[in-house]
């Protein structure tokens, strides 16, 4: 019998990645996130379950044999530079409390069900949101993942390499294709049940989403000596693209971030000779994304010119609008009136639905702040959610 609690468990690990500021930053495959796998290793084994990680660096704890028709639940270890304690582990450590207390109670699924650990969820290393689940899916070919290339400058393959994974090996992965359904819980990442005054909320839908990299080039100079009208400076074209982004998401009531810039060399007294922004952009209709972006890409262009500066666009991800397939489901075994919201967050759950029924679950977070260290959920809310998973999966599992 184990005596865990979500709040118990996410206790274990809060020093792990940990930042000065209560923050965390925990990469995929840095020693932090390998940390928290070991970690998620241990805690599997010790209630009995079985793990596989596949050559897509997802970790599968399995209950019974890896086959066709499998339960898949869980969510992932990684962060964001700087998140909070909620994104990903808190679906972890809930489905690990659910399955434990299952196997307590007795209980026999007539399917095999797998806690999966996806890799690199946020795409905070290789820049690619939901890596693992994509590649896992298909969705992402060998090929391109191979092109992929860490923030920290480490190819994809060195990375797998350096963690005892064959890149070779990288691509779909036929139990989660055959798989019967995955059901992800995670922390609320707005306010919506804070207001609605509720702890648990099934997923509707995650509203589509993508990530655009801008790279502009103009001439690095001196910054005492070269006159104004002599300059060709990226970082001019850049700033009035952060603010036409802006202007963008007001006009088309949509969101867009530039949430980060490089700036090279990077010299208080140097002129830049190069600048990299990477923009975020979401909608309720994909069509409003293609059309923000497009008008953002014009402003970039024009504001490139007016500098004597170059800007080359690349997309370097996509989701589209996703309906959980399972909220029906979810709705009559948790009852009609659980709430139910929409998100403009990414998740595995998502990226997954097309593949196979998914389904997700929210637990409150009073602040109703994420990807900050002012991301929360109270420790019964916790429990709520982790009862709430355990009651969907003892259904599923049926
Ligand atoms: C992940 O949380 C995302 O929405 O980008
Ligand atoms: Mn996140
Ligand atoms: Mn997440």
């Amino acid at each position: 019998m184990t005596s865990w609690t979500a709040a118990s468990l996410l206790a274990e690990i809060a020093e792990i990645g940990r930042n000065g500021d209560g923050s965390y930053s925990r990469f995929c495959l840095r020693p932090e996130e390998v940390t928290l796998r070991e970690w998620f290793v241990a805690k599997a084994t010790q209630i009995g379950l079985t793990i596989v990680t596949d050559m897509n660096a997802n970790i599968w704890a399995w209950w019974g044999t890896p086959g066709p028709d499998a339960v898949l639940t869980g969510s992932h270890l990684d962060s964001v530079p700087g998140g909070g304690a909620y994104d990903g582990p808190l679906g972890v450590v809930s489905s690990l409390v659910a399955v434990a207390t299952m196997r307590d109670a007795g209980i026999t699924p007539s399917k095999p069900l797998a806690i999966v650990a996806m890799a690199d969820e946020e795409g905070a290393r290789f820049g690619m949101p939901c890596l693992g689940s994509r590649l896992a899916a298909g969705k992402l070919s060998k090929a391109e993942a191979h092109k992929l290339v860490a923030r920290d400058g480490q190819s994809l393959p060195d990375a797998w390499r350096a963690a005892g994974l064959d890149p070779d090996l990288i691509g779909p992965n036929d139990v989660l294709l055959t798989a019967s359904c995955f059901i992800e819980l995670h922390v609320e990442q707005g306010r919506g049940l804070a207001d609605l005054g509720h702890p648990v909320a099934i997923a509707t839908a995650v509203r589509p989403h993508g990530r655009w990299r801008a790279e502009f080039t103009g001439q690095g100079n001196h910054a005492g000596t070269t006159l104004i009208c002599d300059r060709h400076d990226p970082v001019l074209p850049v700033a009035q693209t952060v603010l036409a982004a802006r202007e963008a998401a007001e006009r088309e009531g949509c969101v867009t971030t530039v949430g980060r810039i490089n700036v090279e060399p990077g010299g208080t007294n140097v002129i830049a000779s190069a600048a990299t922004m990477w923009l975020d952009c979401r909608a309720e209709a994909s069509q409003t994304v293609t059309k923000v972006v497009k008008d953002i890409q014009q402003a970039s262009k024009t504001a490139a010119d007016k500098h004597g500066c170059q800007v080359v666009w690349t997309r370097e991800s996509w989701t589209d609008r996703t309906s959980f397939e399972l909220r029906a489901r979810m709705l009559k075994i948790l009852g009609e009136n659980t709430p139910q919201l929409s998100t403009g967050a990414g998740h595995d759950a998502a990226t997954l639905a097309t593949t196979m029924p998914t389904g997700m679950l929210f637990v409150r977070n009073p602040t109703g702040a994420s990807h900050c260290p002012a991301e929360s959920a109270s420790d019964a809310d916790c429990e709520a959610g982790v009862e709430a998973l355990q009651t969907v999966l003892e259904e599923l599992v049926k």
